[in-house]
């Protein structure tokens, strides 16, 4: 595994959300393995991109499997669910066999919502004691404007034994991905745009650690797919490619 960090800069929304369909298309077809297991992130981010990734025709997504990064523990038709999201930009307007769909159920408990999400990571990826953590194919993460990714709005109070953890986030309580999972992807996408993640993602390119999304180091590749707003207070993409 090549590892490396790459800095893409495109001139609009639009035209990083083509590039990232196209990124992921290329992930998922350089795949040697059977399956390919992806888990994407919630937010406003994406949605363009996972449209025009749903219009890519020549994938086989019976053989993709889909996992959340995270999810507002909210029912799945609310309109602020992670879930509801991915299905209407992306699920919805794919041929990906329901089995394929690991999504995190929104059960009266949340501890057994993280126990049947967990069973479903074991199940697909023969956990086991020796063989203790996921290593998905590409995780796409998002980068709010406080610099929080996935559902990890403080570093240090998320479980660094866990796979999966319960945090809270402004309005509803959370279920995430913890760094044990991130930091073992193959690829990681780091997806965003406009002028105000400008400050943040300075800062998590210079590894400000106080920032959660700073804390993702995966020994696979990372992708900051930025547009010229969101990247207008990086210099000539000296954050590239170092470690
Ligand atoms: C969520 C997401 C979260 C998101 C960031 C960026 O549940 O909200 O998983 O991590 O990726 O908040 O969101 P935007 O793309 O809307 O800025």
């Amino acid at each position: 595994m090549v590892n490396k960090k790459e800095i893409i800069v495109k001139n609009d929304h639009e035209q990083t959300a083509t590039f990232g369909a196209f990124l992921i298309e290329k992930i998922i077809k350089q795949n040697q393995n059977p399956t390919t297991n992806i888990a994407f992130s919630g937010g406003n981010t994406p949605q363009l991109m996972f449209e025009k990734l749903s219009k890519l025709t020549n994938l086989n997504w019976a053989k993709v499997n889909i996992f959340l990064v995270d999810e507002r523990y909210i029912s799945l038709d609310n309109k602020n669910s992670n879930f509801n999201m991915i299905k209407k930009h992306l699920l919805n307007n794919i041929d990906i066999p329901s089995e394929n769909i690991k999504n995190i159920n929104y059960l009266n408990d949340i501890n057994e919502a993280v126990k049947e999400y967990k069973n479903k990571l074991i199940e697909q990826f023969s956990l086991t004691p020796k063989n203790p953590y996921p290593v998905f194919d590409l995780i796409h993460l998002g980068i709010g404007g406080d610099g929080h990714t996935a559902s990890i709005f403080d570093h240090q109070k998320i479980n660094k034994n866990k796979l999966i953890d319960i945090t809270t986030g402004k309005k509803y309580k959370r279920i995430t991905f913890t760094y044990k999972i991130l930091n073992h992807a193959k690829n990681i996408l780091f997806l965003a745009t406009g002028k105000e993640k400008k400050d943040i993602i300075k800062k998590v390119l210079q590894k400000d650690k106080r920032y959660p999304a700073a804390n993702v180091e995966t020994k696979g590749n990372i992708y900051f797919l930025l547009d010229k707003e969101s990247a207008s207070l990086i210099k000539n993409n000296k954050y590239n490619n170092n470690r």
